[in-house]
């Protein structure tokens, strides 16, 4: 399922990447599962027996017992494949080689590459990233990275909506039997677990597996809590058992403060029947994930003002005016609804980059399809003038290069808010409700 277009693999390549010896950006075509370190000698890859696509190469693998325990040597018999290096420590190895952790995320399927590439690019920034990168599944809603010994901030990532920590791959899972093997990889992970998620890739196909999981949830919860494995406690890891299909699984684990609190990393919101437009959706959403309650009360009061640029026909305006805010809502278009002749709502009939408040407001929210440069050059100009405190606005991408024009778009909303001297906070994430584009958070903090 994941192999929708199998053949059309795509290798994750980093813009900074550092020259690699040629040829080391391919990569082995058998994730889940198969990755391997550059700094691994080759026989890792150079005898991978060639398999069916995104399946795990188990034997390959299972050709190095000895640097596996006894308890993992039982797994690989049942296909259960550790992708955990021996090393745990963020440690080099005394050989001068780097050790190696392979993370699990997930994303809007079509947005795998950017997905992985922005997550590469994060780790190197930290420090030059040595592991080669698994092939990139087109379409699957997930992708794989591999790194040393950096570490990955989710709140940093825009296209990850979730970031597990990967443990081992399970590439035939018996149908008769799927608690076996499952259970027998979980207990070789240490430590407890406070929720466990059974997720699916958020596909067609994805979908169509999640009678599956909920039948299989309880089965497994009820044998975890039965062994003292999971436990009520919110601050412990996640357990992730990832179905990319029906016959294989992916084991891993998630830190409550380092990733979505939504299974499968989606906040899902429900349409409000009152609201004039679907786009509604998109901010409540954009609330719910950027802002925890208490600043959702204390930022989101009754008897605040906003702007809205591109606010017809008023899904986001709808957002604001719910909670008691004051909109002027800029468009040449209608506003529909609820949100026609509102009294709350101040319609303008005006070009959104040209029109400049009378008074400053609290908050400025703005959905017009643009380029995303043209975008934060207004959002820029808009904090630099004083005009607005919060804002909430969408970044539209461009087909190709989105990491890169994100990069730039957001850069240039850094150096204009550190010229003015302002101090801030900035989140951006592609949200479940976001399609060809992302969703930005930008609030002016105290010193
Ligand atoms: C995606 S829609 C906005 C939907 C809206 N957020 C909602 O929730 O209903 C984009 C809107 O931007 C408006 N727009 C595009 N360019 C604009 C501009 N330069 N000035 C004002 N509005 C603009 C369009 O007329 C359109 O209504």
């Amino acid at each position: 399922m994941q192999t929708k277009n199998p053949k059309k693999k795509v290798s994750v390549k980093d813009n900074a990447a550092k020259p690699r010896r040629a040829g080391t950006q391919t990569i082995q075509k058998t994730i889940p599962g198969g990755a391997s370190a550059r700094d691994d000698k080759p026989r890792r890859s150079s005898t991978q027996p060639a398999s069916k696509p995104g399946k795990a190469p188990v034997k390959a693998i299972a050709a190095k017992p000895r640097r596996i325990g006894t308890k993992l040597s039982r797994l690989l018999e049942l296909n259960v494949v550790a992708v955990k290096t021996p090393a745990r420590t963020a440690k080099p190895r005394s050989d001068g080689t780097a050790s190696l952790t392979h993370w699990l995320l997930y994303c809007r399927p079509g947005f795998e590459k950017d997905c992985a590439q922005e997550a590469v690019g994060q780790a190197r920034r930290q420090q030059p990233v040595l592991a080669e990168q698994p092939d990139v599944i087109p379409d699957s809603g997930y992708a794989l990275v591999a790194i040393n010994e950096q570490t990955l901030d989710y709140r940093e990532l825009i296209f990850a909506r979730q970031l597990i920590r990967l443990h081992h791959t399970i590439d035939t899972l018996p149908e008769r039997d799927r608690l076996t093997p499952i259970l027998l990889a979980i207990a070789a992970l240490p430590g407890n677990f406070g929720a466990l998620w059974l997720e699916v890739p958020d596909t067609n196909d994805g979908k169509t597996l999640s009678a599956f999981t909920r039948r299989f949830q309880p089965l497994l919860e009820t044998a975890l809590r039965e062994r003292g494995r999971m436990v009520d406690d919110i601050k412990l890891p996640r357990l992730h058992i990832f179905f990319p299909d029906k016959s294989s699984a992916l084991t891993g684990t998630s830190d409550p403060y380092n990733s979505s609190s939504s299974i499968m990393g989606i906040a899902r919101q429900s349409m409000p029947a009152e609201a004039p437009s679907r786009s509604t959706l998109k901010l409540a959403e954009a609330i719910d994930v950027f802002l925890d309650k208490s600043e959702q009360t204390r930022l989101l009061r009754s008897g605040m003002t906003a702007v809205d640029l591109g606010a017809a026909p008023g899904g986001w305006t709808w957002q604001m005016v719910r909670r008691g805010i004051r909109v002027t809502a800029v468009d040449n278009g209608d506003m529909k609804g609820t949100m026609d002749k509102n009294p709350l709502v101040e319609h303008l009939r005006q070009d959104g980059f040209k029109y400049a408040p009378r008074k400053a407001v609290d908050w400025l929210i703005c959905d017009m399809v643009e380029k995303p440069a043209k975008v934060a050059e207004l959002i820029g100009n808009w904090f630099a003038s004083g005009w607005c405190r919060h804002a909430i606005f969408n970044l539209k991408l461009p087909m190709k290069q989105r990491v890169a024009a994100l990069d730039a778009a957001l850069g240039g909303i850094r150096s204009r808010l550190e010229m003015e001297g302002f101090s801030y906070k900035m989140t951006a994430k592609q949200l479940y409700h976001d399609r060809e584009e992302i969703t930005v958070f930008l609030t002016r903090t105290k010193h």
